[in-house]
């Protein structure tokens, strides 16, 4: 038995940060931002707008898709990187909004890798049986944890969230080859130090801003664009396929520039590449349900076709999915 993606739906904030905004915050310029990542503007979430707001309505979005009504969802899976509170999950806070019942809800974080894992999980849960459908949903507030003070990092991210729900299929139907990793050792290149237990919240460590993202960026750049080739070729060598067989390509967006260097790799032509990037900056675990939805409604893909996916964040963690929406 498969597990099949009946529905996908995403959401993001109506109010728009552009490029001319941030130039007025921090000493930088619209065309550093393009030339180095690709971002032209990203959404961010007003105050009283939560995580589980936005996983509420792409949920919503993906079950009414998909033509299945909420009491019909076994499992909530959300991935983020941006819990709403340290706990509950951000899963727990969303299952009301979704008018999902009293069912497991649970978070997964793995960075910007966070969809894929979450869907490799979700997958394996409804191909054994163990749960009949599920609602994955990838939902980030970085903007909530983004020092706007440093232009190193202020210019990169967004909010949003996408959901897909998944069914039972076909073995030949949804996830069909994936692989997905971690490397712990190098966890302090991308971390958000403070508010956890190994620094908890002080006077001190708010004045040093270490409740906000800090990365070695170059360094991530570099890990980031290996991980995500490799991770990208070792899923088509599993499933034994070529650019040629897949229809679009859709990875994390998180620079252009890391989409551009893992296409050519992959042998993949820009236009069997999906680029949101421009308009949502990196929506970490939302990023990819997110160009999913976008280039379903654009007919860019349609039902049957082969999709792949990779992604590459905090942990170190990759992970790459090769699937039929
Ligand atoms: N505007 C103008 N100048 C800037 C800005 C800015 N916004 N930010 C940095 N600079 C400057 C730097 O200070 C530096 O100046 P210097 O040479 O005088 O020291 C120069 O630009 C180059 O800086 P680099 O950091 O080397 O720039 P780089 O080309 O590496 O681009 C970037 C930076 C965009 C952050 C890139 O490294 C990147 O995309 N890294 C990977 C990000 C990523 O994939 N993260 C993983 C997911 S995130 C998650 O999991 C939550």
């Amino acid at each position: 038995m498969g597990a099949k993606i009946l529905g996908i739906g995403a959401a993001v904030p109506s109010k728009l940060l552009t490029n001319a905004d941030l130039e007025k915050m921090v000493d930088t310029s619209d065309e550093w931002i393009v030339t180095r990542t690709g971002i032209h503007e990203r959404h961010i979430a007003p105050p009283g707008v939560e995580g589980s707001d936005l996983a509420g309505i792409a949920a919503r979005q993906a079950l009414e898709a998909a033509g299945v009504p909420p009491e019909e969802i076994d499992i909530l899976l959300v991935a983020t990187a941006t819990p709403e509170t340290i706990y509950p999950s951000t899963s727990c806070w969303a299952q009301p909004k979704i008018g999902l019942p009293q069912i497991p809800c649970f978070d997964i974080g793995a960075g910007c890798s966070g969809f894929i894992y979450a869907y490799i999980v979700a997958n394996s849960l409804v191909a054994s049986g163990a749960a009949r459908k599920m609602l994955v949903v990838g939902a980030e507030m970085l903007t909530r944890a983004t020092d706007w003070e440093d232009r190193n990092t202020c210019v990169l991210f967004g909010d949003g969230a996408g959901a897909i729900v998944l069914g039972p299929g076909a073995a030949d139907d949804g996830l069909i080859a994936s692989t997905w990793g971690a490397d712990g050792s190098l966890a302090n290149l991308l971390i958000q130090p403070a508010g956890g237990t190994k620094l908890q919240a002080s006077h001190e460590t708010v004045e040093k801003r270490l409740h906000t993202v800090h990365m070695a960026g170059n360094e991530v750049f570099r890990y980031a664009v290996k991980a995500m080739q490799q991770a990208t070729l070792d899923v088509m060598e599993k499933a034994g396929v070529t650019a040629d067989d897949i229809a679009l390509f859709i990875p994390h967006q998180a620079n252009l520039r890391i989409i551009k260097a893992t296409a050519e790799r992959a042998k993949f032509p820009m236009e069997k590449v999906y680029v949101s990037i421009g308009r949502y900056g990196n929506t970490s675990s939302a990023s990819i349900p997110t160009a999913l939805r976008d280039a379903y409604a654009e007919g860019r893909v349609k039902k049957g076709d082969l999709v792949l996916s990779a992604a590459f964040g905090a942990g170190l963690t990759w992970a790459a999915a090769l699937f039929r929406i």
